[in-house]
Order: structure tokens, then C-alpha cells, then sequence
């Protein structure tokens, strides 16, 4: 019998500060999370979840298989601790082992004999399963991950294969992308669920977008991509179930107000052909536009963005002088909400408004925050006599 044939712990890790934001979509999956620390939420389950976790989730950036845990503080406990692993239940006889390492606030602090020790234990476990041959490495790749965290380390197994930031849609970057799981998790923190109208003023490649349309479609993010669990040959084949389940999820009937505007048209002809390959093409109206000049016929809408920050795209006063007009043109908007992402410290002042709540996130290392400004939120008018609710009045 292998591990894949029975329930596992699952590792799944997510950029910090957004690891609430996990927790909540993998409650709303119906799995119970562990607790959600650096950068990672533990769950229980078998092959199927494994999937579900890969194509499912918006803002997780891997899902681990945990293969063992225990305490080293020398190099000898560690190879024995991994040397305990029945690594022939895990690996096919001709499997390709790659070990990263990790380590912090730990004893054994150097990757590279970490990465070694590691990688002597699988081999000579390995040996001694198969009277004495040594590893072939010639098939499928595997990425063991051994991390040591005061002390303790986690040996997991990597089931994901490319980054799960990688949707499969985006084919080019433009300037200064945002990753698609922090996109999906700042649309998660928002108010906008779908109903209200949409709009992302520098949307330059789409990515905010996209991620909305996908949402608001209820559209799995994996659905498009393989993975690397569907290459473990010792494992249960449930990848075509799984992508069905997810394809039956998606609302086919919507009605979507999605916008994206940018200043170039080039970085919008680059949107429009992410939205395409995403299969969201009817779902956003992406427009050339200067956030300057933003405006709308509806009220309550929703404003997501990641405008142009110092450190790439533009500097002091040019940027400050960017973000007041981008903050007059938002005030004449009739009770929308804007959720903004940039590294500015001074955004509030040249916003012209201070945020109802800040977060810090980070963008890729880059140390953000993320800046909620919340309008009122629509009426709803109550019951008619015809026994309609009436939903919002935009
Ligand atoms: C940080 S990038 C946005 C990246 C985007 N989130 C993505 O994933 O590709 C900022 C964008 O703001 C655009 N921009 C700069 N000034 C603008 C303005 N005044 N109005 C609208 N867009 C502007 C740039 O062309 C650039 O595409």
C-alpha cells in the first residue's frame, strides 16, 4: 500500500498575511483548518483533497504532503528521522529525487548539508529496500522539502508542480504584475461578490480582472493547468473526477460588471488575451483609460487595484500627484468602495483619505499595504407584494 492510498496531512502555504484568507476559502471547501502561521494552513486528507486543494483554491501558493515530522538538533537525527520514512511506499522505483531545504530560528542552519543528509537517507533507504542498488533517478521528478523550524523538521513531498500563482492564462508579464494568488486574495478581503459593478483603474495585464471574473464566475483556478501529483505513479488517478466536480461548479448564467483600464494600450491588448485564454473574454470590458478621469453611472461599486508604486514604475512627486488625482476622481464616484495595494507609506495623504483599515501584504518580497476604503453598501428593498426580493438597486 502506498501513502496515497489513505488520509495524509496536507501542507498548504500561502503568502504572508494572507494565510486568514486561506483558511477561510479552505472552511468554505469544507475541511477543518489547522492553525494558519508562517505562511502555511495544515489540513487532513487523501488523494482527492490533494486535488481539490491544487485546483480549487485562489490564494494558495503550494500544497505539500507531509511525510514526517520530528526534532534534529544534529545532522545524525536528522537522517535518521529520514531515514525512518518508508520512502518506497512514497517513490516508484525509478523516481528522480530533488531535496530544497529550509531552515529558521534552528540549529542546523546550512542548507547545502541539509539538502545532502536528506538526500543520503531517501538514497540508502532506497538501497536497503532494493538489496543494495543504488537509485536510478532516470523517471519523474519529486520534490521533497525539508524544512526546519525551531528545531523541528517537516519532510514534505511537493504536489504541485509550477507555482499554483501559475493559472496557465497569463502568457507574457507585463510592467510589474501582481500574482494571481495575491490578486484572488485581495478580491477575497473585498466586499465584491459578484453583484456589484467592478473596476480595476491600472489593471495593466488583466490579472486583477481576470481573477474577479473567475470569482464571480465561481470557476476553479486550476482547471486549465496539470499538476504534479497527476505524475505520482503510486497514486490513485483522481485528477478527471476532480476537474469535472470543478467544471459542474461553474455558474454558466451570470451577468458580470467587470472593468479594466489602463493608460496603455498595449498592456491591455496584453489583459485582453489573459482573459481570453482564461475563458473570462465575455465577462470584463477593458478599456483605455487614465484613472485620472474614472467614472460611473452606477453606485456602490467596487474598486480593486495595484497602481503604479515608487520603487518600479514611478517616483516621488509624480506618483503623489497620480494617486490625488486618482483619489478626486474616486470621491466623485457615488459610494464605491477601493481596495488599493502599493508600498507608499504616503498614500493616505495623497489619496486625499484615510483608509477604514490597512493591511500589510506582501508583493512578492516587497513589504505593502493594502488600503480599504469602504462606501456605503447598496439598499436592499424589502419584500414586494408579489414576493420578490429585490436585490441591489444598481
Ligand atoms: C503596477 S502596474 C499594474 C499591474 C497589474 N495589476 C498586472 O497584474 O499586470 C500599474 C499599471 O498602471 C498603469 N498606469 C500608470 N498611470 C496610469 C494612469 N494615469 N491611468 C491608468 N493607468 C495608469 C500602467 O500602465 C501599469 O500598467
Amino acid at each position: 500500500m502506498s501513502i496515497y492510498d489513505g488520509r495524509m496531512k496536507l501542507r498548504i502555504s500561502a503568502a504572508s498575511g494572507t494565510e486568514a484568507v486561506l483558511k477561510r476559502e479552505l472552511t468554505e471547501l469544507g475541511y477543518l483548518p489547522g492553525g494558519a502561521e508562517y505562511g502555511r494552513v495544515d489540513i487532513e486528507g487523501d488523494m482527492r483533497d490533494v486535488a481539490r486543494a491544487n485546483m480549487f483554491l485562489r490564494t494558495a501558493g503550494r500544497v505539500r504532503i507531509v511525510l514526517a515530522e520530528f526534532s534534529a538538533s544534529t545532522f545524525d537525527e536528522l537522517y535518521d528521522g529520514t531515514r525512518a520514512v518508508r520512502w518506497q511506499d512514497v517513490l516508484p522505483s525509478d523516481a528522480a529525487v530533488t531535496v530544497n531545504a529550509k531552515s529558521i530560528k534552528s540549529k542546523l542552519f546550512s542548507l547545502r548539508d541539509i539538502q545532502r543528509v536528506v538526500k543520503k537517507a531517501v538514497a540508502d533507504s532506497y538501497a536497503a529496500a532494493h538489496g543494495g542498488v543504488r537509485m536510478p533517478e532516470v523517471g519523474e521528478k519529486y520534490d521533497v522539502e525539508a524544512c526546519v523550524l525551531c528545531d523541528r523538521v517537516s519532510l514534505t513531498l511537493d504536489t504541485s508542480g509550477a507555482g499554483l500563482h501559475k493559472r496557465g492564462y497569463r502568457v507574457k508579464l507585463g510592467e510589474a504584475p501582481i500574482r494571481e494568488t495575491l490578486a484572488a486574495a485581495m478580491l477575497l478581503l473585498s466586499v465584491w461578490k459578484g453583484e456589484r459593478p467592478f473596476l480595476d483603474p491600472f489593471c495593466g495585464s488583466g490579472t486583477i480582472p481576470v481573477e474577479a471574473a473567475l470569482i464571480g464566475t465561481n470557476t476553479p483556478p486550476g482547471l486549465k493547468r496539470a499538476f504534479a501529483f497527476e505524475r505520482f505513479s503510486l497514486a490513485p488517478a483522481v485528477a478527471d473526477s476532480v476537474r469535472r466536480e470543478g467544471e459542474e461548479l461553474v455558474d454558466r448564467t451570470v451577468k458580470l460588471r467587470i472593468r479594466g483600464g489602463d493608460i496603455s494600450a498595449d498592456a491591455l491588448r496584453l489583459a485582453r488575451e489573459h482573459a481570453a485564454r482564461a475563458g473570462m473574454a465575455e465577462h470584463i470590458h477593458f478599456q483605455v483609460q487614465d484613472a485620472r478621469e474614472i467614472s460611473s453611472r452606477f453606485a456602490h461599486g467596487v474598486i480593486v487595484t495595484n497602481p503604479p508604486y515608487g520603487e518600479r514604475l514611478m517616483q516621488g512627486r509624480e506618483l503623489d500627484a497620480l494617486y490625488a488625482d486618482f483619489g478626486r476622481a474616486f470621491a466623485r464616484l457615488d459610494e464605491w468602495s477601493a481596495y488599493v495595494i502599493t508600498s507608499c507609506r504616503s498614500f493616505e495623504k495623497s489619496f486625499g483619505r484615510r483608509a477604514d483599515k490597512v493591511r500589510t501584504l506582501y508583493n512578492s518580497e516587497l513589504e505593502c499595504r493594502f488600503y480599504r476604503f469602504l462606501g456605503a453598501p447598496p439598499e436592499r428593498r424589502a419584500r414586494t407584494d408579489a414576493g420578490d426580493a429585490e436585490g441591489d438597486r444598481i
